[in-house]
């Protein structure tokens, strides 16, 4: 009898021959910084949940409530949603539109901006979700070196990239992406965490983007995504966003648990969250890591070996794993560690102390 699926067990046997099978380990948290997978008990030094909030009680009590039951603009719309995007409003500065996820927001917003015909300048390391955006906008994409290329910029309907680069830990320079273009800014890494009141990094360098894309899972600790922009923007992101028109509301708790995070995000947790990088930065660094960025996310290039070094970190209780192809270039995979305004010291300290032990143990 043939195998009905022959192609796709082919597709992952191919997958599992080149190194490139992922894997889901389940994690139960067990503190803001913390979690068991099954008997082994971990440190987290992977996740986006920059500031704890995932873990703060007050957070994880507002998840109460029900689904929305259907799309916003049929019967899903909830007092919840209409405050929150005021409550992002006001902080922003703008107009605020909810999205399922920030991958949903970046495809809502750039198909939304962008129309057939037009040309958008887009950073080359730039998320996936903007990558597949610009795609499904059917506008001719120029990708330009990572950093911004204002010679490109005249002419073009609109330049998008990160603020903080999640795969590399870097910060965009505006003054590279600034000028006749409207500006998109994918905020995911660096609201609730960078900036003044945690408007990002866009604001702290008193740049003021067109649209800004900011996500509520990560620093924020709840989940869902938003885009901030003009009136106009709103109404045809409601009217017409494909990924918000037709995609269930988010449930009320997770806009409750977002306004609490919203709330919660505050300056003494940033303050905690920079202090902690730089230990985790320096500490690297001293062990002759090589350390890519200047922020929250701290990538180590580790090549060929990185699942060995990934393997050997969790032996050693510190859960980072390693960051491959497609997501990286070939030969620039990494592990990618990201610090939290939680971690102590001795956190930091042994995660620094394995990534030694790891290194060597691979040579
Ligand atoms: C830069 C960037 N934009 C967007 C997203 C997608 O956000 P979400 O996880 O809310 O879908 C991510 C996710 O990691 C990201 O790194």
């Amino acid at each position: 009898m043939s195998n009905r699926y022959a192609a796709l067990e082919a597709r992952v046997a191919a997958l599992d021959a080149a190194g490139l099978r992922r894997q889901l380990v389940a994690l139960r948290p067990t503190s803001a910084t913390t979690a068991r997978a099954g008997s082994e008990d971990l440190v987290v030094f992977c996740s986006n949940d920059y500031l704890g909030l995932a873990a703060h009680p007050e957070v994880q009590a507002a998840f109460l409530g029900s689904g929305a039951g259907s799309a916003r603009l049929v019967s899903g719309n909830r007092p919840a949603h209409v405050e929150l995007e005021e409550a992002l409003g006001e902080h922003f500065g703008r107009p605020a539109t909810l999205f399922g996820s920030g991958y949903a927001a970046n495809l809502g917003l750039l198909t939304t901006v962008l129309q057939r015909g037009d040309r958008v300048v887009s950073d080359a390391l730039n998320h996936a979700s903007i990558i597949d955006g610009l795609r499904l906008s059917g506008a001719e994409r120029q990708i330009v070196p990572h950093g911004g290329d204002t010679e490109s910029l005249p002419g073009a309907r609109l330049a998008v990239t990160e603020s903080l680069f999640s795969m590399d830990g870097d910060l965009a320079d505006f003054t590279r992406w600034t000028g006749e273009p409207w500006l998109a800014v994918d905020e995911a890494h660096a609201v609730g965490a960078l900036g003044p009141d945690g408007r990002g990094l866009a604001a702290d360098r008193g740049v003021d983007p067109d649209f800004l894309v900011g996500t509520l899972g990560k620093a924020f600790g709840a989940a869902g995504a938003f885009v901030v922009g003009p009136s106009a923007l709103r109404e045809l992101l409601v009217s017409t966003a494909r990924s918000f028109v037709y995609s269930t509301g988010m449930p009320e708790g997770v806009a409750r648990a977002a306004l609490v995070g919203l709330r919660l995000a505050n300056a003494e947790r940033r303050e905690r969250l920079a202090r902690n990088a730089a230990r985790l930065r320096s500490g690297l660094r001293q062990i002759g890591a090589q350390v890519l960025g200047e922020a929250h996310i701290v990538p180590v290039l580790t090549g060929s070996r990185t699942m060995q070094v990934a393997r050997a970190l969790r032996s050693d209780g510190v859960f980072a794993p390693g960051i491959r192809h497609p997501t990286v270039p070939r030969g620039l995979e990494r592990v990618r560690f990201t610090a939290s305004s939680e971690h102590t010291d001795e956190q930091i300290d042994r995660c620094i102390a394995a990534m030694a032990a790891a290194l060597s143990q691979t040579a």
